[in-house]
């Protein structure tokens, strides 16, 4: 059945993906993001923050589903000073869009009775497993963060798990595997073996959207942890049966396919 969809950072490099492949899916897609989100209509667009509460609530009014990708990425290059010296943006950046942003959200969606929250995490909370070589990771590791920018997705993933306990909500956390936002991290991701194994392609990530978006709330746990990238090219880093069993996800790309393609 069509679904009325709120995606948060629309604009951004996976939103745009969400957005197109939610939208032809037969989804009505609503957009918010504090850039211009292309290929939607002006009716379904908010070029606003997290943080403008009006608008916010505007957005997700009558929404079924909420895919919350709006935040401050991940930009640094590895290997990087740990904090004080940490290169993020932690108080200007990090703290409004990607804490006071994911809790603002969350309140709006639990106001507007929205019943089930795809929300962006990464797999950067776990990344210390990986590093271990303690893979393929599952979902139910202890948290793991690399520096200040996963410490705000462990956050969110914990906020995501008290909306579900108290409020009934579905909360699907995904962890996301590493999709280029430039020309810079295609070079990295190209000088990394290992880091191609957790390759997401935009066309994947549009894939689990979908997926996300299709499934029946009923049949969801409160809470859960999923990891999604494209096909692993040597090894499974990251445990992707989870998003198979619970949503159907079944990546078809692998590295490097669209990987240049902004
Ligand atoms: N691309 C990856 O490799 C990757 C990996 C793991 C997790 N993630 C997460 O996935 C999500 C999308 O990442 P992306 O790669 O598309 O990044 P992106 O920077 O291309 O997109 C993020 C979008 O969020 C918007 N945004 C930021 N703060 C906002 C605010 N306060 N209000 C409204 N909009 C705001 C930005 O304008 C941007 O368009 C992010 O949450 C990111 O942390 C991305």
């Amino acid at each position: 059945m069509a679904q009325r969809v709120l995606v948060t950072g629309s604009a951004g490099r996976i939103g745009r993906a969400a957005v197109a492949a939610i939208a032809a899916r037969g989804h009505t897609v609503v957009g918010l993001d504090i850039r211009p989100s292309p290929g939607l209509p002006p009716a379904q667009v908010f070029v606003a923050s997290l943080l403008e509460q009006d608008k916010l609530s505007a957005a997700i009014s009558g929404a079924d589903c909420l895919v919350h990708l709006g935040a401050t990425p991940d930009d640094a290059v590895y290997p990087r000073p740990a904090p004080p010296g940490d290169v993020d943006n932690f108080e200007d950046e990090l703290v409004p869009n990607n804490i006071v942003g994911a809790y603002r959200v969350m309140e709006a969606a639990r106001k507007a009775g929205v019943k089930k929250l795809v929300l962006a995490s990464s797999g950067q909370v776990i990344v210390g497993h990986r590093k271990a070589g303690n893979i393929p990771v599952r979902a139910e590791v202890s948290y793991a963060p690399r520096y200040l920018y996963a410490c705000t997705k462990v956050f969110l993933e914990q906020l995501g798990q008290v909306y579900a306990a108290h409020y009934g909500t579905k909360v699907i956390a995904v962890r996301l595997g590493w999709c280029p936002r430039n020309p810079g991290q295609v070079a990295e991701l190209t000088a990394n073996p290992d880091d191609q194994d957790v390759y997401l392609s935009p066309s994947d990530a549009g894939r689990f959207f979908v997926c996300a978006v299709d499934a029946a709330v009923d049949r969801l746990p409160p809470f859960a942890p999923v990891y999604v990238t494209s096909r692993p090219l040597a090894r499974e880093r990251y445990d992707l049966g989870p998003a198979r069993d619970l949503v159907g996800y079944e990546p078809q790309d692998c590295w490097p396919t669209d990987a240049g393609t902004f």
